[in-house]
């Protein structure tokens, strides 16, 4: 079916500008159903004029005024708050672009998908994948909706994963640039700053996405999520650092191929395709240039500087009904402690040691409906802040 109706859950952001981006390059009409954003009033109404949206929403309701001021005459509905946010995300369209950041995106995922009957729902927002993915792909199923995979590993392994074969797929093979400490010893990573941290090497992206790059955690998070998405064994998953960001992940099968998606370090490819999927249109973004490449090199991951990701598989080998609440905690500790490095709360290394203690400490939950979700997904963010103030407290006490 080809799109015809869009919208946008995270318009303002890197992916979502991206997306709009694609959108802009194809030559289709496409009717601008909801565009949405949380604080960026002024590019949220820029956005929603130059495409003409039929609303804009602004999830933090201290810019309801501001934007409604700047769409006035325009003929947009404007409207603010989180109940918005989910109605926006419930009008119907046949393709919608997840690309809110964080848990913040989970309702809204839920309400695109439960909208979108025959149509498509493209996500590149992976907190709610990770913590909720059983939800979230049974919700896709009984409504109706197709699923299509944004982040660039996860789009690269759809595109060479043949469901036909899925007994024949030996292994997973996710690949990672490393970030910006790929060359750093733990001890001049000690003292990173979150300015240093934000400093991709490769991919321009917002900002809690590339600290998690930074600690890897973002790999940690994408192998909780290709476990959800594909279906395979935790240990079919692999990662391998790429520091060229070339192959953005490959499927090795029973008989020895390698089925491998590359492209440029560019958004715009996998969005592109999830637009485009099952046909092929024209990015708008950077191609690769082979003429140009001297090298592609692998490297084992460094476990002992970068823990993340074995904290991963260890949530997903936990036993069956202790496995998802293991992974909320896993993400919720994240997103706060992240937080916290950007706010200068706490030090870069820091951020895997509070994870850590979480993860191991978590009440013991059983978590099915969506209310169980957010309800322990909030009292772990409760749990992580309580856990940051008092460690913080004692280390000023030490240092009097
Ligand atoms: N960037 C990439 O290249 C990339 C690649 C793969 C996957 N992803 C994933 O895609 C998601 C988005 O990443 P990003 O880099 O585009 O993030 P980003 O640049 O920080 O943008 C996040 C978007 O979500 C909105 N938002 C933030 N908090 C919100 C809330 N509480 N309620 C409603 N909306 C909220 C932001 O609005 P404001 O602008 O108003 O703050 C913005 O539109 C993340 O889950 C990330 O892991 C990103």
């Amino acid at each position: 079916m080809a799109v015809k109706t869009v919208s946008i859950l995270g318009a303002t952001g890197s992916v979502g500008q991206s997306t709009i981006k694609v959108l802009q390059a194809q030559n289709v009409d496409y009717q601008v159903q909801a565009l949405t954003a949380n604080n960026n009033w002024e590019l949220l109404a820029e956005q929603a004029i130059t495409l003409k949206a039929k609303r804009a929403v602004i999830a933090n309701e201290a810019h309801f005024g501001n934007l409604k001021q700047a769409l006035s005459g325009t003929g947009i509905e404007a409207a603010a708050g989180e109940a918005a946010l989910i109605e926006a995300a419930a009008m119907p369209a046949d393709w919608v672009m997840a690309a809110i950041v964080g848990m913040a995106g989970l309702k809204p995922l839920m309400a695109a998908i439960e909208q979108g009957q025959g149509g498509t729902v493209a996500i590149a927002n992976k907190e709610p994948l990770v913590a909720a993915g059983a939800l979230v792909l049974n919700a896709a199923k009984k409504a109706g909706t197709t699923i299509l995979p944004v982040d660039s590993e996860h789009n690269a392994i759809f595109q060479v994963f043949e469901p036909h074969n899925k007994k024949n797929v030996e292994r997973i093979i996710l690949t990672a640039s490393g970030g910006p400490f790929r060359n750093h010893s733990l001890g001049d990573m000690a003292d990173v700053t979150p300015e240093q941290a934000l400093a991709h090497p490769n991919w321009s992206m917002g900002d809690k996405i590339s600290i998690d790059s930074a600690t890897m955690m973002n790999k940690a998070l994408e192998v909780i999520e290709a476990q959800f998405l594909f279906g395979v064994d935790t240990e079919q998953i692999e990662v391998l650092v790429h520091p060229q960001s070339i192959i953005h992940s490959m499927v090795e099968y029973s008989d020895g191929s390698v089925l491998a998606q590359m492209g440029a370090a560019d958004m715009c490819t996998p969005i592109t395709n999830a637009l485009g999927y099952p046909a092929r249109l024209k990015t708008p973004g950077q191609k690769l240039d082979f003429k140009q490449m001297k090298h592609l090199d692998f490297e084992v991951l460094d476990e002992e500087r970068f823990p993340t990701v074995r904290l991963a598989y260890d949530c997903l080998k936990q036993e069956k009904d202790k496995r998802q609440a293991a992974c909320i905690a896993f993400n919720a500790a994240n997103e706060v402690a992240v937080d916290a490095f950007l706010n200068h709360k706490i030090a870069f290394l820091d951020i895997y040691k509070i994870i850590l203690y979480i993860v191991n400490h978590r009440p013991d939950e059983r978590v099915g409906s969506l209310e169980d979700i957010l309800t322990y997904d909030k009292s772990i963010r409760m749990m992580t802040e309580s856990y940051i103030v008092s460690e913080n407290s004692k280390k000023a006490k030490a240092s009097i």
